[in-house]
């Protein structure tokens, strides 16, 4: 499989970058996740925009125009063999001798490669997801989409160690997201979401959920809600690039509503499939 890397299409194991890269010294660089169906990529658009957000609190130009990135795509996607798939997209500052402050007057390291989506599982699909909780112990800029991820690691591997799905983030008491993916708190016919700031990711699919929502004759509202909100909620849900929507049917070892995947969630999910074509 090709990827991209600075101007060039090679093979993923041919793709070398520099030990001195600050990515790898430092984390200092940004990534987006972009899924594809059928070979069109669902809301390019809100991705490029938020890698160039992302992008500028690290003070990095895009090295690329918006037609230069979906012309990389394609490319990456003509050699792709299944129809689904997900774009990894990551730019680092480049490569400099080590020292904190940001480099300047370097070519940044910018980096595509596409790999076939791996579907959630039917199993999990259907019974949902087990989750745990945890202190959100992250950092104050979880709304830069950063590929100094230690946080998300530690983070995710809790849910690991006790064989659930997600681990769900409470800071201060306030739930602010997942690991790796928002989550939504569902009341009666209501969607309720972290308020944006700077302790979520702002996933793309904040967008789509208001608009699923909006068709679905379903109220979305964003709102902090409390620890003891979540676990009295109707239905849980996560969403990312990968999870499309998922229901969450036990969070630490407690089940949310009834304990299985509810009718917000049935809808949320058939009105999602609609919007990949
Ligand atoms: N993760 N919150 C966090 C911390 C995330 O890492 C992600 C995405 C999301 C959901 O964002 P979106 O709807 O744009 O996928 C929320 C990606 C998929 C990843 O790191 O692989």
């Amino acid at each position: 499989t090709p990827c991209y890397l600075n101007g060039e299409f090679t093979p993923l194991r041919d793709a070398k970058i520099s030990v001195l890269d600050r990515g790898f010294i430092f984390g200092d660089g940004v990534y987006e996740v972009v899924p594809v169906y059928g070979g069109h990529p669902l809301r390019l658009a809100q991705h490029l925009a938020r890698l160039d957000r992302s992008l500028a609190e690290l003070r990095i130009a895009n090295p690329l125009a918006p037609a230069q990135w979906h012309a990389v795509i394609a490319r990456l996607l003509m050699a792709a063999p299944a129809a689904d798939q997900l774009v990894y997209i990551q730019i680092t500052r480049g490569v400099a001798l080590r020292d904190h402050a940001m480099t300047t007057g370097i070519a940044p390291t910018v980096f595509a490669m596409a790999q076939p989506m791996k579907p959630v599982p039917a199993g999990l699909r259907a019974r949902g997801a087990a989750c745990v909780s945890a202190d959100d112990f992250r950092w104050q800029k979880g709304h830069i989409k950063s590929t100094s991820l230690l946080g998300a690691v530690l983070a995710r591997q809790i849910s690991v160690d006790a064989d659930a799905t997600e681990t769900v983030l409470f800071r201060d008491g306030w739930l602010t997201e997942a690991s790796s993916s928002n989550v939504w708190v569902v009341r009666g016919d209501e969607v309720i979401g972290t308020p944006k700031g700077p302790h979520v990711l702002e996933g793309i699919r904040y967008g789509l959920i208001e608009e699923l929502c909006e068709e679905a004759g379903l109220r979305f509202a964003l709102r902090p809600v409390a620890r003891q909100g979540v676990f009295a909620a109707d239905e849980l849900l996560l969403s990312s690039a990968t999870k499309e929507v998922l229901a969450v049917t036990q969070l630490d070892g407690q089940p949310i509503g009834k304990g299985v995947p509810g009718p917000v969630y049935e809808r949320l999910y058939a009105a999602y499939q609609r919007a990949k074509v």
